[in-house]
């Protein structure tokens, strides 16, 4: 049975789901950190200029090519461009889907399972459990659990499962219902823990770390983390918004819309700082980077909170934990999307059909990729455990071999009529917009995204 395209109902909705996609993991725990190291405000700057002249090209130039295609990733460039090799640039898309969704699942389960424990008060006490044992060390706590073979698996078996629940029920019913469900309540959380976390005491010197510009760490290695990092965390380069855009209506102005997702998902990272580090200062503790921020140096901050307010410092650590699960989840649904489209309108399989192979294709990755943390720590290919192995070639070589074929294909192969009837939507975009937009999508981002790549690979 051939399955039945839905569409967003609503440009909200359209806007909702891609910012969805956008606002993730990367923004909460990756952001600040990379704002911290690379010289506060001054990275900020550079990491903005990043965001509009180059991820915001390749977010456009995936909605145009999802809009005039109407199909999925691979599907759309075999549209396009029938019998050539541009469809090279779908396949490493969904490729790509199925593995960040793997890896991505593991930490999102391990998120899961510590809003399960803050829900349970378990952040907050003076001790927590560790294969039957008390500690109060949440390093031990933290590498105990995601090196255990079972619970961690467990945890990412029922996110992948909250994940396959939204896609399964379609796109109105199921991605644009749950994400204007999801993102306004993450909006809404945001601002309340921005509201909390000024409060306390030494607000001042985590605002100092944060945004203190710092032109001294600005190397040129820091530009290019900034425009890694905003590549990520608009999840531009694998296909993600190409499938969301094949939803979208005629009604919906491409060029508005990726202007309010990149919007929002700055809004969304530099928030995340006016959280974390005002919070990690408050009780004097040097702020540590990646995964050792949210699942070590969080718990212990929220459990010092707990001893001077315990219902506050109870309300607090879930709402954060709530927080980042609901991006995660909102980013999750928008990768197993890009294959279950793919898997659906390839093998003709129905929705649901084509959605529990995709779930079940990541959970067996994504076990791999859990079990390289505990049991399977030796296992390597290429030198790297299961979970690092997709995490590399995905934010190394799928995403940005991706992002640059995404635009020249558009910018250099596409009919220049249909790419212009597509972004001025019926002429509602200035011709001197037009004009910057195409230098961006046929210059300035292909030419970023091999900077970015050299680096990546020779640096
Ligand atoms: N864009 C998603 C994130 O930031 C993948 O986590």
């Amino acid at each position: 049975m051939k399955s039945e395209r839905g569409n967003f109902g609503s440009q909200l909705g359209a806007v909702l789901a891609s910012a969805g996609s956008a606002v993730g993991l990367g923004n909460i725990w990756r952001f600040p950190t990379e704002v911290g190291k690379g010289g506060g405000a001054a990275f900020i700057l550079i990491y903005l200029a990043a965001i509009f002249l180059l991820a915001m090209p390749v977010m456009v130039s995936e909605f145009v090519i999802g809009r005039s295609s109407r199909s999925n990733a691979i599907g759309a460039f075999q549209r396009l461009a029938p019998g050539k090799p541009w469809v090279v640039a779908g396949i490493m898309g969904v490729v790509g889907g199925f593995h960040v969704l793997s890896f991505y699942s593991v930490v999102a389960g391990w998120t899961l399972h510590y809003t399960v424990q803050a829900f349970l008060g378990q952040l907050q006490g003076v001790h927590s459990v560790v294969h039957g044992q008390f500690t109060t060390d949440y390093e031990a706590s933290f590498k105990g659990f995601v090196s255990d073979s079972w619970l961690p698996i467990a945890y990412l078996t029922v996110f992948m499962l909250m994940t396959h629940f939204v896609v399964s029920r379609g796109i109105e019913r199921g991605i644009e219902y749950f994400s204007k469900l999801m993102m306004p309540m993450l909006l809404v959380i945001i601002v309340v823990l921005v509201g909390f976390s000024m409060t306390l005491p030494g607000t001042a010197d985590g605002l100092r770390f944060l945004l203190k510009p710092d032109l001294s760490k600005v190397t040129p290695s820091v530009v290019l983390s900034a425009m890694g990092q905003a590549f990520f965390s608009l999840s531009v380069g694998l296909g993600c918004l190409i499938t969301y855009a094949s939803y979208f209506s005629q009604d919906t102005r491409l060029v508005p819309s990726a202007r309010n997702v990149c919007i929002i998902d700055t809004f969304v990272a530099v928030l995340s700082g006016f959280i974390i580090f005002p919070t990690v200062f408050s009780v004097g503790i040097a702020p540590d980077a990646g995964p050792g921020l949210v699942f070590i140096t969080l718990p212990n901050v929220f459990s010092m909170l707990a001893g001077e307010m315990s219902l506050a410092g109870y309300v607090f650590a879930l709402l954060f934990y709530v927080l980042l699960l609901l991006a995660a989840l909102t980013s999750s649904i928008s990768m197993h999307e890009i294959c279950t489209a793919f898997v659906g309108e390839h093998f003709r399989l129905s929705r649901r059909a084509a959605a529990s192979v995709v779930t079940v294709i990541c959970l067996v990755l994504g076990s791999f990729c859990s079990l390289s943390f505990g049991p399977w720590k030796g296992v390597t290919v290429f030198g790297y455990g299961f979970f690092d192995l997709f995490d590399m070639m995905v934010t190394k070589f799928l995403m940005p071999i991706g992002g640059f074929l995404i635009t020249v294909f558009v910018g250099w192969r596409m009919e220049r009529k249909l790419v212009e009837q597509q972004l001025t939507g019926g002429g509602a975009l200035s011709a001197r917009t037009l004009r910057l937009l195409l230098v961006l999508i046929r210059w300035v981002a292909p030419v970023g995204i091999v900077v970015i790549f050299l680096n990546e690979l020779f640096l």
